[in-house]
């Protein structure tokens, strides 16, 4: 049957289901160059705005996996086990935890993304280290994954290039909170990637993709379903992502923050959820008895951390960038922050110039968001709250206008109560 774009779209515009042939089609067809950008931008908005159902999404997600190759991982002697976040602010969880479980006796190879919207990326995080190379062939992703247990690197083009395509498309055209596009988007990588196991961090809240603890639900659903259905052991985990996670969002210094975690310290709550998806990795992987607490305190973790970026060209001693200019936000009253807004601090750090406006933009090593403090703390009129860093000062007004409306002081003595960091359990 013959096909067009045009019809594609104007299906899902009037709230119609795309039959299998129609997704096939589609999704052959874009990765090819054959349906235009600003076509599939407006079916991307169509699927936003009207949705998919299981059978659309099931379809699409295979239609994806089909445009590329599959990997395999079988003949590692060490099971595989990886994660994959929705997307948050200061989520640089990624980068103590790929090293923390391969020292515990799993083989990660962790494919991340580059910066979504409001939301940072492994990749770009990793980058502002001196040297280090996110894009390796698969020969040397498997000699990087033998030599030093885990490796942190971007998805090869044979690997989902439709989901390539899209993901940087729905970037920048308002079309990333669709929840068929984010699990297709993310399962269709998980499982032409290989692996034997896979803990989805599905972040809940202002700075998530997903608002409410109902959409994360769904989303986390239909992703557990997607894997299972293909055989790969599938758990999700929903997150809080009401506020930043950690005391960074901005990629250098989540580096920074992320080698403090690694060194034995770091936030709280970076280590909390650090710890949690460890151990459910390790379980899925068949490790259950696997101590990640003590891989942090023992250097282990550290260790392999330092051969993952040896082995990717990076200088894991080499000096952080730093960006050229700061300005502080002082709290304009004394008593207890009861709100940190994660999505207005995750904005903020994309003006400064950590995050893209168009799909071929740079991203600034140095710029983003530095918080001085966390909710429940008391804090006294005139303190540093926050630190903007950037290296094109003319991007402060832009980013303040975000953090005027980010927080709440109320008077001392009120009560707060913390919302814990592991919200639910999805399997
Ligand atoms: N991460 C992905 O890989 N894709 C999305 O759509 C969102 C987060």
């Amino acid at each position: 049957m013959a096909m067009d774009a045009i019809s594609v779209i104007r299906a899902k515009r009037d709230r119609g289901e795309l039959s299998d042939a129609q997704i096939d089609w589609v999704i052959d067809a874009y990765t090819r160059g054959e349906v235009a950008d600003e076509q599939m931008s407006a079916l991307a908005m169509a699927i936003l705005l009207n949705g998919m159902n299981r059978r659309e999404i099931a379809r699409w997600t295979a239609a994806m996996i089909a445009s590329g190759e599959r990997m395999d991982f079988s003949a590692l002697s060490r099971p595989t086990a990886d994660k994959h976040s929705t997307g948050g602010v200061g989520d640089k969880i990624t980068l103590p935890l790929a090293p923390l479980v391969a020292a515990c006796g799993a083989a990660v190879p962790q494919l991340s993304g580059r910066g979504l919207g409001h939301t940072g990326g492994t990749l770009d995080k990793l980058e502002s280290i001196p040297g280090w190379r996110a894009s390796l062939s698969n020969d040397e992703m498997l000699s990087v994954l033998n030599g030093a247990g885990a490796v942190i690197c971007a998805a090869g083009d044979g690997l989902a290039p439709a989901d390539k395509k899209l993901y940087a498309l729905r970037d920048v055209t308002g079309t990333v909170e669709a929840i068929p596009l984010i699990a297709s988007s993310i399962m269709s990588k998980k499982i032409a990637e290989g692996t034997g196991s896979l803990v989805l961090d599905v972040k809940v809240g202002s700075g998530a993709f997903m608002k409410t603890l109902a959409d994360a639900r769904e989303l986390a659903a239909t992703m557990v379903g997607l894997g299972t259905d293909h055989g790969v052991r599938t758990v999700a985990l929903l997150t809080d992502m009401a506020t930043p996670l950690g005391l960074t969002a901005g990629n250098a210094l989540e580096v920074r923050e992320s080698i403090e975690v690694l060194a034995g310290g770091g936030p709280s709550d970076v280590v909390e959820l650090t710890l949690a998806l460890a151990r459910e990795m390790l379980t899925a992987a068949g490790l259950p008895d696997a101590d990640p607490a003590k891989a942090l305190a023992d250097g282990s973790a550290m260790d392999v951390w330092r051969r993952m970026i040896t082995a990717q060209g990076g200088d894991p001693d080499a000096p952080l960038p730093v960006a050229r200019e700061h300005q502080t936000v002082r709290a304009p009253a004394t008593g207890v922050l009861t709100r940190l807004d994660a999505y207005d601090i995750g904005v903020a750090a994309w003006r400064l110039g950590a995050g893209r406006a168009r799909k071929e933009d740079p991203v600034q090593a140095g710029a983003g968001v530095e918080l001085h403090a966390k909710p429940g703390e008391h804090i006294t009129q005139g303190q540093p709250l926050l630190t903007l860093h950037t290296d094109t000062p003319d991007r402060f007004g832009y980013a303040l206008e975000s953090v005027t409306n980010a927080y709440d002081i109320e008077s001392p003595g009120t009560a707060f109560e913390a919302s814990p960091v592991v919200l639910e359990r999805i399997a």
